[in-house]
């Protein structure tokens, strides 16, 4: 009796262990990414709360959630600042790297977690084109991350692997070399996945249907900070298209949120899109999980209005996973429940016959 009364109670505690396992919910303790449930990762976010908790670490998709039928101005998009610039990148250069890291994970990883969009810095480097820190435009074998096609490769596969979703790049460019970049996009092979400029709408109209962008294949936006490009390679000017907050601590100062320099103020309609920056001027993990919580929060909140009540459209940051439990990902789903059906969470939009926010 005894033995078997043992055996019962240790299948039932490997039964309740498992359960509790799978159940594990966004700010529940936990000891690894294992204990928690899926879309999340354990991390601590000392040394604003102690302790490990279950954090989300992945976004919600909207074309998959709601539909795909609205125009691409209609929805938000995680993006992420100096995507390139990651932890624990090796050298590219034979030379030990000297300079700050913005995220924590593979491009293809930020991908399948549901960064949408990849502000990239794009320099001429050893006769190519290469991802890095600098000042002066100019590359150093210091602060050189990788050769862009690199980065354009895994950008390519994940296109491929996924062929409703589209992926957009803001490049921070100081490429001179003619027709730099257009090589390295061809070499890539994510030519083939090319939105043209002509079908940009730059006065205040709609963007074409998200739907109509999967059919025709055109899935890949590249926006450069060049203007000459638009015209010499066709590679959309960034300011032509979209309104951008400021960047750097500038950008997160609580209440206030004007554009930067390059763009149009941000209450400017004749842009359909609205990037919103937040990010300090100086990476710092430690901070980077306070910073996503309330402050991002108001500061959506604060932007939308400074953006004549337009919601974000890009919502770019550093380290996107570091939160004390909706993060960032809770934001997205602020913007696309917005967007889409004027609720507080994408979570909530109506379904079926349904004409009212769930929650
Ligand atoms: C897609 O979702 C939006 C937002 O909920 C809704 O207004 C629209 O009617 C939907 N379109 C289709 C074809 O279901």
């Amino acid at each position: 009796m005894g033995g078997i009364f043992t055996v019962a109670a240790a299948l039932v505690l490997l039964v309740a262990g498992l359960v509790g396992t799978a159940i594990a919910n966004v700010g529940d303790d936990c000891s690894t990414s294992a204990d928690c449930g899926a879309g999340q990762w354990c991390f601590d976010c000392e040394p604003e709360l102690s302790g490990s908790h279950c954090v989300r670490s992945v976004g919600t998709n909207p074309f998959q959630l709601v539909n795909n039928s609205l125009p691409f101005n209609k929805y938000a998009y995680l993006t992420t600042h100096n995507a390139f610039a990651i932890v624990g990148e090796p050298s590219h250069t034979g030379i030990p790297r000297i300079t700050f890291d913005n995220q924590e994970d593979t491009v293809t990883d930020q991908l399948n977690n549901g960064v949408r969009a990849l502000m990239l810095d794009t320099y001429d480097f050893k006769g190519d084109v290469w991802l890095c820190h600098s000042s002066g435009g100019k590359c150093n074998d210091f602060t050189a991350f990788e050769p862009a096609l690199d980065t354009f490769n895994e950008i390519q596969a994940f296109l491929s692997a996924n062929p409703s979703e589209i992926v957009t790049l803001i490049l921070e460019d100081y490429v001179s070399a003619p027709n730099g970049l257009t090589n390295v996009f061809k070499s890539s092979g994510l030519q083939k996945y090319w939105f043209p400029v002509s079908k940009m709408p730059s006065n205040s109209q709609d963007w074409p249907l998200v739907s109509d962008m999967v059919a025709s294949n055109q899935r890949l936006l590249v926006f450069t900070s060049v203007r000459s490009k638009q015209a010499t390679e066709g590679i959309a000017y960034q300011w032509n298209f979209m309104v951008e907050n400021n960047y750097g601590d500038a950008g997160m100062d609580a209440g206030q949120c004007s554009n930067r320099a390059e763009s149009a103020p941000l209450a400017d309609k004749t842009k359909s899109l609205v990037l919103m920056n937040y990010f300090p001027s100086v990476p710092l993990k430690l901070t980077a999980c306070l910073q996503h919580s309330k402050g991002l929060t108001d500061m959506v909140n604060t932007c939308y209005s400074a953006s004549g009540n337009r919601w974000a459209n890009f919502l770019a940051v550093d380290y996107y996973k570091r939160s004390e439990g909706g993060g960032v990902f809770q934001d997205m789903d602020l913007l696309n429940g917005k967007l889409l059906c004027g609720c507080q969470d994408v979570q909530a939009c109506p379904k079926g016959s349904s004409v009212v926010c769930s929650a």
